[in-house]
Parts: C-alpha cells; sequence; structure tokens
C-alpha cells in the first residue's frame, strides 16, 4: 500500500523543518513539525516545560503529539523533534506510518546551524551538562542506533542545497512508494 506519509527525524538543526516545508510545496501537501504543536497544546516553549516539568514529560508529550499526527488519514510531510525516535514505539510507528527520511549532518555544522537559529533559545535546551559542541558529539552518537533503526533512507545535508535534498527525498519517496 502507498504511504502518504514523508517523515524526516534526525538531530537538531539538521533542516528538518526547512526540507519539510520546500517538500510539502514540491508535492502540494501539507506539513507539520511536532515542536511547536507540544508547545501549543502545552501552552508554553520546549525551554519551560523541561524547565518546569522535566524531560521525561516532554518526552511523553511528544511521543503522544506523534501518535496523533501519524494517526491523520491525509497526506502530511511530518518534521520531528530530533529525540522522537528514542522510544521504542514512536520508531516502529514512525516506520510503520511512512517513509522515513534520517537526516545528518556533522556536528560543526549543526552547531553552526542551531546557533543561528533564532528558534534554538526557546526550543532547545540543553541535554547534558557538557559544552554545545560535545553535546552535539555525545548525543549524536548515543542516538545512532535509535535513527537507524526506523530510517528507510539516510540523507547526508552537508554541501547540498535545500532545494537538491527536497528534490532528492521527493524521488525516493515516489520510487519507495513504487516498489
Ligand atoms: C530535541 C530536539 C528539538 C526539540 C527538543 C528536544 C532533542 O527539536 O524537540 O529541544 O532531544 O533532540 P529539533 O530537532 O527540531 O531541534
Amino acid at each position: 500500500m502507498k504511504k502518504n506519509k514523508i517523515i524526516l527525524v534526525g538531530y537538531r538543526a539538521t533542516g528538518k523543518s526547512s526540507l519539510a516545508k520546500l517538500i510539502a510545496e514540491r508535492l502540494g501537501w501539507e506539513w507539520l513539525d511536532t515542536d511547536p504543536l507540544i508547545e501549543e497544546r502545552a501552552g508554553k516553549s520546549i525551554a519551560k516545560i523541561f524547565a518546569e516539568e522535566g524531560e521525561t514529560h516532554f518526552r511523553d508529550l511528544e511521543e503522544m503529539a506523534v501518535a496523533d499526527v501519524l494517526r491523520e488519514t491525509k497526506s502530511l510531510v511530518v518534521a520531528t523533534g530530533g529525540g522522537v525516535p528514542l522510544r521504542e514505539r514512536s520508531r516502529k510507528l514512525l516506520r510503520d506510518s511512512g517513509i522515513v527520511f534520517w537526516l545528518q549532518a556533522k556536528p560543526k555544522t549543526i552547531y553552526e546551524r542551531m546557533n543561528g537559529d533564532a528558534t534554538t533559545a526557546d526550543r532547545r535546551p540543553a541535554l547534558t551538562d557538557l559544552s554545545a559542541l560535545d553535546e552535539i558529539k555525545t548525543v549524536l552518537a548515543n542516538r545512532q542506533k535509535a535513527y537507524q533503526e526506523c530510517a528507510h533512507h539516510v540523507i547526508d545535508t552537508d554541501g547540498s542545497s535545500l532545494d537538491t535534498l527536497a528534490q532528492y527525498i521527493c524521488e525516493l519517496s515516489r520510487s519507495s512508494n513504487n516498489e
């Protein structure tokens, strides 16, 4: 059966939201990002949820938001928060519900993109006590297996334009659906 969800997973600032928007435009589909959805439901920023209720509570809200989004029957491009694949249930749901693309970037690229993104302060609280670059290297290494487990395709985003990547992902989705 053809899958009508294109799902982008990967570490923070690997281009999931920007690409989701471009892919949706190309296909004439809708797109959404799970982070603003969680914030809208909670009535506060992700940084505030982490500070007031802790990371585990945030992960619970995240798991629920992803499950709700994937229950939608319409075609959708979904940009997921970087930690969504941490939970086994979500990994399985992602893989079963759509074509999953794991966006990769080098730690230095991620660091630079995070610093240049105005949403980082409110949406990306620290995940460890490490320095920013060491945190990226460590957490990324710890998550490799989780990303790998749910991904159908791996996309290296370093050195390619968003337009090129969007076109490539659309082509891969088309061929995945025709297999
Ligand atoms: C997180 C990534 C963020 C956001 C939250 C936690 C993570 O989303 O969900 O700060 O654990 O990697 P982005 O991947 O969109 O930055």
